[in-house]
């Protein structure tokens, strides 16, 4: 139980930390079978996982989030935009590989059991994956990063993805010197967590 809360107080969201050493296969095929055994709406498992480990493909993915990074930057200004400007939004070329975890709508359909109300629970099922093996991967002592500044139809035309699958997360995936244990974005004072106290709320929102 320990073990548990430990890992997932200790997980962080890794871009400056990745030695660049490779990833063991069998802990890479023991991170995907815990993503692999997250729970879906309807028993779809919407996700796959594409895993990169091409200097060609990363190179071009990094290109394109730093044209993304530029994009977000443009919308900052003053102390924002000098803050912004010393965060590192992305472990791309250092980390070990990347998987990108896609979500195929399309998986288990046309009837899925739990989603006709609610389109969204098919990507949150892909979240659910992504967590699994962000905490297993933190267990097995590796670091991940998440990285979203991208368009899907790059990285979709990037990957081969067919049409009709969303790729959800580029994940940065390798050892690491260490995990910090401040988020990034709180270290660089862009923003501070709250407090659980007040994400809760009793029988109605303002109960
Ligand atoms: C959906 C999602 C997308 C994210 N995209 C990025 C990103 O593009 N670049 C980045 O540096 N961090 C990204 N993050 C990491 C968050 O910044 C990080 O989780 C948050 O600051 C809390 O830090 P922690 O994960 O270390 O606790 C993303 C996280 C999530 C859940």
């Amino acid at each position: 139980m320990e073990g548990l809360y430990d890992v997932i107080h200790r997980r962080r969201d890794v871009r400056a930390e990745f030695t660049g050493e490779a990833v063991d296969p069998e802990v890479l095929d023991r991170i995907l079978a815990a993503a692999h055994a997250a729970p879906s709406v309807g028993l779809s498992q919407p996700w796959d996982f594409v895993i990169v480990r091409s200097d060609t493909v990363r190179k071009a993915f990094h290109e394109h989030v730093r044209t993304e990074r530029d994009v977000f930057a443009a919308t900052l200004s003053g102390e924002a935009a000098a803050r912004f400007a010393r965060i590192k939004i992305d472990g791309v070329l250092e980390a070990g590989l990347s998987i990108v975890v896609t979500y195929d709508p399309a998986r288990g359909g046309p009837a899925v059991l739990g989603r006709h109300a609610i389109a969204d629970a098919g990507l949150y099922s892909v979240c659910l994956a992504i967590q699994n093996l962000w905490l297993s991967a933190t267990a097995e002592g590796l670091g991940v990063g998440w990285v979203s500044f991208y368009r899907e139809e790059f990285l979709g035309e990037l990957l081969g993805i067919p049409a009709g699958i969303r790729p959800v997360a580029w994940l940065c995936v390798g050892p690491v010197s260490h995990l910090e244990t401040v988020p990034d974005l709180e270290r660089h004072g862009w923003r501070r967590r709250r407090p659980v106290s007040e994400a809760i709320h009793e029988d109605r929102w303002n109960g």
